[in-house]
Formats: C-alpha cells, sequence, structure tokens
C-alpha cells in the first residue's frame, strides 16, 4: 500500500511537470501592439497588463506605431530574447504569415489579437490561437438599433418617404471588422424591414478626427435635415459624427435637431455621449475579456500546458478561435457598462 502511494505521488508529480513545464513567475510575453493611440486596443492593452500582473508573469508591451516594419523588426528582437509566448495585435492582419512562420521556426506559441489573419495561416501551426469577436454580431445589433429607433420614432423618417436615408463611416479599409460591421449593419435595417438608400460612405481609418472631416463633407453635400441616420464601425467615428453635428446645432439637446448615431465598441466617451443623449446606442466590443483571455492562454502554452476550455476558461472553436461575444448597448442599459 505504501508503495502503490508512493508511486502515485511519483506519478502526480511526473503529470505536473511534464502539465506546466515552466514557473508562473519564470514566463516573459512579448506582446505587440498595432498603434497606442487606438482607443480600443488600448483598452484590450491595459487589460493585458492587469491581466498579467494578477497571474505573476512579465509582459512586455510595445507600440508598432501602425508600421509593419516596425512591427516584424519588434517580434525578430523578442524571438532573439526568446520570450516563452508572443501576442500580436498585427498592424496589417493580410501581412501576418511571416509573423507565424517566425514563431513556428522558434517553436513560440502566438496568439493574434483584434485582426484576423487568414485561414491559411491560422491553420499552419498548432501552436497558434485568435482572440476576437465575431464582427458579423456587431454589424447586425449596430442595425438593430437604428430599425428600433425607427420603429419607435416614425418622426424620424424626416422626409417621410418611408425610407432611412443614412450615412455610413467605415474603419481601415481591408479590417474584416470594416467590412462585416458595414455589410452586416446594412442587411439587419433591411431583415427589419425598412427600405434604405445610402447617401454617403467612406472609411475614416477608425479615426475621429477623420470622421469629423468626412461627416462635414456630407452634411454640406446633403444638408444636415436630408440626413436620417449614421452608422459608424466604431465609437471614435461615431463621436467624430457627432462632432460635426454639433457644429450645426445637432445632436446637441435639441430633441427637433437630432440625428440618430450609433457606434461599436461602448469606449467610455461613447457611454458619456450616450448618458448626454448625443448618441443613440452602441455595441460592447469586450476589450477587458480579450485582453484577459490573451494573456491566459500566452500564460498556459507557455507554460508548456495544453491550452483547452478549462485551463483558459473561455470557449474554444477549433481548436484556435476564441470569440468574446458582443453585446447591444442601448439608452435603457448603457448604465451597467460604466466602468
Ligand atoms: C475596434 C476599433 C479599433 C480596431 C483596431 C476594432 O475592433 O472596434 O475601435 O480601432 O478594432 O483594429
Ligand atoms: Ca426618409
Amino acid at each position: 500500500m505504501k508503495k502503490f502511494l508512493l508511486c502515485l505521488m511519483v506519478l502526480c508529480a511526473v503529470m505536473v511537470s511534464v502539465s506546466w513545464a515552466k514557473d508562473v513567475s519564470d514566463i516573459v510575453v512579448g506582446a505587440c501592439i498595432y498603434k497606442y493611440d487606438d482607443t480600443f486596443m488600448t483598452g484590450v492593452r491595459n487589460a493585458m497588463i492587469a491581466e498579467m500582473e494578477k497571474q505573476g508573469g512579465k509582459l512586455q508591451v510595445v507600440n508598432s506605431q501602425n508600421k509593419q516594419t516596425i512591427q516584424t523588426d519588434q517580434v525578430d528582437a523578442y524571438i532573439t530574447e526568446e520570450v516563452d509566448a508572443l501576442i500580436v495585435n498585427p498592424v496589417d492582419r493580410t501581412a501576418s504569415e511571416p509573423l507565424m512562420s517566425k514563431a513556428k521556426e522558434a517553436d513560440i506559441p502566438i496568439i493574434f489579437v483584434n485582426r484576423e489573419p487568414y485561414a491559411d495561416v491560422m491553420n499552419a501551426y498548432d501552436r497558434i490561437w485568435y482572440v476576437g469577436a465575431k464582427a458579423e454580431e456587431s454589424g447586425t445589433q449596430s442595425g438593430e438599433l437604428i430599425a428600433e429607433y425607427f420603429k419607435a420614432h416614425p418622426e424620424a423618417d424626416k422626409n417621410h418617404d418611408g425610407k432611412i436615408q443614412y450615412i455610413m463611416l467605415r474603419g481601415e479599409q481591408g479590417h474584416q471588422d470594416a467590412v462585416l460591421r458595414t455589410d452586416y449593419s446594412i442587411k439587419a435595417m433591411k431583415d427589419a424591414g425598412f427600405e434604405i438608400v445610402e447617401l454617403g460612405s467612406d472609411t475614416a481609418n477608425w479615426s475621429k478626427v477623420q470622421a469629423t472631416d468626412k461627416m462635414t463633407a456630407f452634411i454640406s453635400e446633403h444638408g444636415v435635415d436630408n440626413i436620417e441616420a449614421v452608422l459608424a464601425n466604431n465609437d471614435d467615428m461615431a463621436l467624430g459624427a457627432i462632432e460635426a453635428l454639433n457644429a450645426q446645432g445637432y445632436n446637441a439637446g435639441d430633441p427637433a435637431r437630432y440625428i440618430p448615431v450609433v457606434g461599436v465598441d461602448a469606449t467610455a466617451p461613447a457611454l458619456e455621449a450616450m448618458k448626454n443623449g448625443a448618441m443613440l446606442g452602441t455595441v460592447l466590443n469586450d476589450a477587458d475579456n480579450q485582453g484577459i483571455a490573451s494573456i491566459k492562454i500566452a500564460v498556459v502554452a507557455a507554460a508548456g500546458g495544453e491550452v483547452n476550455e478549462e485551463t483558459i476558461g473561455y470557449k474554444i472553436t477549433d481548436g484556435k478561435y476564441i470569440w468574446i461575444p458582443y453585446r447591444k448597448v442601448t439608452t435603457e442599459n448603457y448604465q451597467q457598462f460604466i466602468k
């Protein structure tokens, strides 16, 4: 019996050392963020930092300054340094193949965040994961916000033609979130039974300043009274559009001068704008859970453990995709999203 117990103890010790070859305090994770002055990614970055502090490992983070060449050099430096795992928010998601190859060659686990590599890249390595959110969902939810508003407020159809005349402000070209949010928000308005007319659609690259410029141009082209709704692929651009509307005396408190504007992300300034009545709604893009999930995967993989739902606490699809759900943020529930 004693022998049996001893054997059991040895077996347990071996199993533990096999599944956790490295102690968390010895783990170093290298992360690259596509650029630091992105509101949403700043939320993800802060969540990563906080989670790693909690876990007790070391996290290095660098700013890729929106240049893929800089980011590639940063990944090279991390590999030379022999980090235990890489987290990459690519500058150009279509250029993530070389980053995957470098990680694979060095046998370092790599987690992509927010900008989804193509499937062939994801399938070419077994220690690769993607943490993000299904952009279709957020597109659908933001389109629904506008449709629900028009159902509750028939007067929002200002020219009484039974159609919604809208402006679309799109994110960066080629970003999966820009393409899918645009398509699915349009689909949701149609699915709700509305006829829609696109007065204008342009990219503002996720940027508030660019969105103000684009919206100002659309206002002078069409006249503010002819615009009935604004859909933006993210909150920064929605807030940029609101700034352009404010300059016309719109969305500044007078109910007769109001155009429903929706975004995506549920950033603090967007929730503030909802509170002030300047913005109709948004969709929570859960930065906290995207940051936490990335760190959890990195730590488990770096420690030599198996990455699964039990070890990271998030559902995994096809062995490598972690989809964090979106949530619709309305005038009724926005308060619960304020931190
Ligand atoms: C967010 C944007 C952000 C972009 C960065 C999107 O998911 O909604 O706010 O600028 O990711 O890649
Ligand atoms: Ca109309």
